[in-house]
């Protein structure tokens, strides 16, 4: 495993909106090695841990969440965008880097006998990440742990949630 996953990401400028440098991960994941490489990293990072669960935060964070959950051998937790889910559901407001929105966990997925690994493909400042963090824990969970493809370290996410309790792993920095 020693692909160089930063080169399989694409940098799109203004991107959703001026200022933005998009960190695209379309690339990435249409290399077939690139993809697993990136899966089977965050997995070995979490290997015998006790995790019981992986959740994943949409839409991204589904691709590798589910990859991770299936090398793990766990269960996934999809963390949806408000009204996606069909069951009673509680949610979590949070901003973005360029705007505002709610995620969402079915009510009765988890409990106190759940540990979770929460898995995302980017963290930029960290809203997003601590708000399914604050979600999992509501839940009687313990979510100790994040894992991202790539940290946007200027933003401050990864040290915001590590102040949360939260150990971070990712696997790429765009400073
Ligand atoms: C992106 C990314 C993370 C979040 C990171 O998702 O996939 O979930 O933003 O930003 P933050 O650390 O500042 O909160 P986005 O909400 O754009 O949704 P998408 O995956 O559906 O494109
Ligand atoms: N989500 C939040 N900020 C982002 C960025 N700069 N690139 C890709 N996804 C993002």
């Amino acid at each position: 495993m020693s692909l160089d996953l930063k080169a399989l990401v694409r940098t799109i400028p203004d991107y959703p909106k001026p200022g933005i440098l998009f960190r695209d991960i379309t690339t990435l994941i249409e290399h077939p090695e690139g993809f697993r490489e990136s899966v089977e990293r965050i997995a070995a990072a979490h290997r015998g841990m006790g995790f019981t669960h992986v959740a994943g935060i949409e839409a991204r964070g589904f691709i590798f969440g589910a990859g991770v959950a299936i090398a793990l051998g766990v269960g996934f937790v999809p963390v949806r965008k408000r009204g996606k889910l069909p069951g009673q559901t509680i949610g979590q407001n949070y901003v973005l880097e360029y705007g505002v929105d709610t995620i969402e966990i079915h009510a009765d997925v988890l409990s106190n006998v759940h540990k979770v690994l929460l898995v995302d493909d980017l963290i930029a400042t960290g809203g997003t990440a601590i708000a399914a963090v604050n979600l999992m824990r509501r839940t009687g969970a313990i979510c100790d742990n994040a894992a991202f493809v790539i940290d946007l370290p200027e933003l401050g996410g990864a040290a915001k949630l590590e102040s949360e309790g939260v150990r971070v792993e990712s696997l790429i920095s765009f400073e």
